[in-house]
């Protein structure tokens, strides 16, 4: 749906800020000038394992590499689950500073920040010998360029945020790991009262530019979700609103930044409820995945409400409630008891469940 291409789209409106900050750095210590960041947002979203993983160093049994957690096409194909999948053709093309905007995909569960589809924008820069401070080598090891690269890093990303939230907002940095950078750290900010993930960042692996041809060069990445940035921004409370076609919602924003969202009526919530026994290596983003198949954006959300396991027969019994609203009109109990038949149909037919 390119929802990241419609103008006065709230995604849009934050890939521009960022884009915006990226354009607007201030010169790096030293004064040393910064390169310009050139923007790719139009790659299709259907990238290989090995882009997606395998040159990435994720390691044979990383989570996301399982069907479970990811949309595969087939074998050797899938729906990129980060932005970082165009890393390195980016970089065996030559680029040495650049954006990706793009629509990322994951199996997950259903609340009112996750949605299957979410946008993410990836920033990489790599630094040539005479773009280190004088004395500096360039070498991926070297304790003093390694730091000089994740403050530089630093330095960018906080004028993102202060572009993006004000620079006054309080920021947490933290070490976490990822296999593609090293060192690797999270930002989290404090905004409306709370602590968000904002995103993960770090040094380029040192073994990902040696396999792009840059082995004699170091840089640095970082990954940040749009819809988190938007709904904090602009006070959106859920994440389907991105993709609903309602005025009420579209005509409050007119590409600023500082649109305050005003929700419009919200409509009474159905819970239904749908209990069944659960084979061995069913996983629950299965059960997740079929319910929003079945009933799309009319579902808020799915909660594990009960479990137990037989005590004679050891079988293994789950129970799902899952909350039905819609973000344009009140569902009548008739449509909700429909959508709720066909969920229970799908569960069995298509996953194999046997129902309670
Ligand atoms: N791809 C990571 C994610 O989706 C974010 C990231 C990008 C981390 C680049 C480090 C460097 O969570």
């Amino acid at each position: 749906m390119d929802l990241h291409h419609r103008p006065s789209h709230p995604l849009t409106t934050i890939k521009a800020g960022i884009a915006d900050a990226f354009a607007s750095l201030p010169a790096g210590e030293g004064g040393i000038a910064r390169p310009k960041f050139k923007l790719f947002d139009d790659e299709s979203p259907i990238v290989t394992v090995k882009q997606n993983f395998d040159d990435l160093l994720a390691p044979p049994d990383h989570v996301m590499r399982q069907p479970s957690d990811t949309f595969y096409v087939d074998e050797e194909r899938l729906l990129r689950c980060h932005t970082s999948a165009h890393q390195t053709e980016k970089l065996r093309e030559g680029n040495t500073a650049f954006l990706v905007a793009a629509d990322c995909y994951r199996r997950d569960e259903i609340d009112a920040t996750h949605y299957p589809v979410f946008h993410q924008v990836e920033g990489l820069r790599v630094f040539g010998p005479d773009e280190l401070p004088p004395g500096l080598p360039c070498d991926a090891t070297h304790p003093e360029t390694r730091d000089f690269v994740c403050r530089d890093l630093r330095a960018c990303l906080d004028h993102m945020v202060d572009g993006l939230f004000g620079a006054d907002v309080e920021r947490k940095w933290s070490d976490d790991y990822f296999p593609f950078t090293d060192p690797s750290f999270e930002l989290e900010i404090q905004y409306n009262g709370k602590w968000l993930e904002l995103l993960g960042c770090g040094m380029v692996h040192r073994d990902i530019m040696t396999n792009c041809g840059l082995g004699d060069r170091v840089g640095w990445a970082f990954g940040i979700g749009l819809e988190r940035v938007a709904m904090a921004r602009f006070g959106i409370p859920d994440i389907r609103l991105f993709w609903t076609d309602d005025e009420r919602f579209h005509k409050q924003f007119d590409g600023s930044m500082d649109t305050r969202f005003e929700s419009y009526s919200k409509y009474p919530p159905c819970n239904k409820d749908v209990a069944f026994w659960t084979p061995p290596g069913l996983h629950a983003n299965d059960v997740y995945e079929t319910i929003r198949e079945t009933a799309g954006d009319l579902v808020e959300s799915v909660e594990l409400i009960d479990e137990f396991t037989h005590p004679k027969t050891g079988r293994h019994s789950t129970c799902y409630r899952v909350c039905y609203r819609s973000m344009d009109r009140s569902l009548t109990n008739a449509e909700v008891d429909l959508l709720q038949e066909q969920v229970r149909d799908r569960l069995s037919n298509f996953l194999g469940v046997e129902l309670r």
